[in-house]
């Protein structure tokens, strides 16, 4: 049974790979990743403001004016919240490619045109063989435009573009007004790949403390659907190769994620929770289902439902929502 597929360019012995997170921070998980089939390894990202309160922080000491910088500063999260500095993350980019064979796709997370961007040069010098941009923002800005957010976020990925050879992935979140057209533009760009979708932490109130907090928890697979109407949508019709991100739990969503149009899969929650040994479990699992139904390849069912799932894309998405609001039908008595 042949799994293999392509993403960013590289020819991958299985769409499975572990997403960004922190599990990738110790070398140990990464090797045990890898052994349970990883197909890349992804690694968390550095943030932006990491980056930036660096290079403020040289700034303030080079710069005798640099204390009108000092409340700028304050803004940012400490360093020590982070498990990677910004050149300690170079680092373990090396020893990460110092432990394993299959490529590593190092992260870039942040919303601006800025000095920051250099260090997609340093991640690439420092060995990644991929990067990914995560442009992730909720938009609170009631100034800006979303014609003003993709600007900015088309600027980022050709300065990114222009600054590296590697290829590079863009992980979006999924609130984007046109997303189609969106995509296009970033395909104009230059990119080379789209990880769907990055998932935003949820702000909550503790009622009883009055507080508010924030949380993250882990996925569920109802965050599934979301993403594969897009990669239905997209799938074929863009030339970057796509990544879901988001929802995949099992063997199944695998399946229908690749069936939706995805060429890898990004599994994170799932992984948190269950080890990375389920990494192969899913693998398993996936080969002896394509063997019970006779498929020789994963390229032969990648994209095979993107059709039935978006026939015409525009009259289909209202005739789907019209009919699933009437078919709705109380289970017992509606109180
Ligand atoms: C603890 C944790 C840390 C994460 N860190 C990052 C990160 O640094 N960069 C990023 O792009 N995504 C990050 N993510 C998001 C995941 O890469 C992934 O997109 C998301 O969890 C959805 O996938 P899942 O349903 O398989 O968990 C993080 C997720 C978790 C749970």
């Amino acid at each position: 049974m042949d799994l293999s597929t392509t993403y960013l360019g590289f020819t991958l012995p299985s769409p499975f790979m572990p997403g960004a997170s922190p599990l990738v921070d110790d070398l140990d998980t990464v090797k045990r990743l890898e052994d349970a089939g990883a197909a890349a390894i992804v690694m968390h990202s550095l943030f932006e403001e990491q980056i930036v309160r660096e290079q403020l922080a040289t700034f303030l000491h080079t710069d005798r004016h640099g204390e009108s910088f000092a409340e700028a500063l304050s803004f940012f999260p400490n360093s020590d919240r982070f498990a990677l500095g910004p050149e300690e993350y170079l680092h373990h980019i090396a020893r990460i490619k110092g432990t394993v064979s299959c490529p590593v796709i190092a992260s870039l997370n942040g919303t601006t045109v800025g000095g920051w961007l250099s260090y997609a040069k340093a991640i690439e010098q420092a060995g990644a063989d991929a990067l990914e941009l995560n442009v992730y923002a909720v938009q609170a800005d009631f100034e800006e435009s979303a014609l003003d957010v993709e600007d900015r976020t088309v600027l980022m990925v050709k300065a990114v573009k222009q600054a590296v050879r590697i290829p590079v992935a863009v992980k979006l979140g999924p609130f984007h007004t046109s997303l189609g057209h969106f995509v296009r533009r970033l395909d104009a760009a230059g990119v080379d790949g789209l990880v769907l979708f990055n998932r935003f932490y949820q702000p909550e109130i503790d009622v009883g403390g009055l507080m508010a907090t924030r949380a993250l928890p882990l996925s569920n697979a109802q965050e599934l659907p979301l993403r594969l109407r897009w990669l239905a949508l997209l799938s074929n019709k863009v030339r970057p190769s796509l990544a879901v991100t988001g929802g995949v739990h099992t063997a199944k969503d695998a399946i229908k994620a690749v069936m939706a149009g995805a060429h890898a899969v990004q599994v994170v929650s799932a992984l948190l929770q269950r080890g990375p040994r389920y990494l192969a479990v899913l693998r398993e699992q996936l080969l002896a289902w394509m063997d019970e139904r006779e498929y020789e390849s994963l390229a032969q069912m990648r994209g095979s439902m993107n059709l039935e799932m978006c026939p015409d894309p525009g009259v289909y998405e209202r005739a789907n929502y019209m009919l699933a609001l009437q078919s709705w039908r109380p289970s017992g008595r509606v109180a």
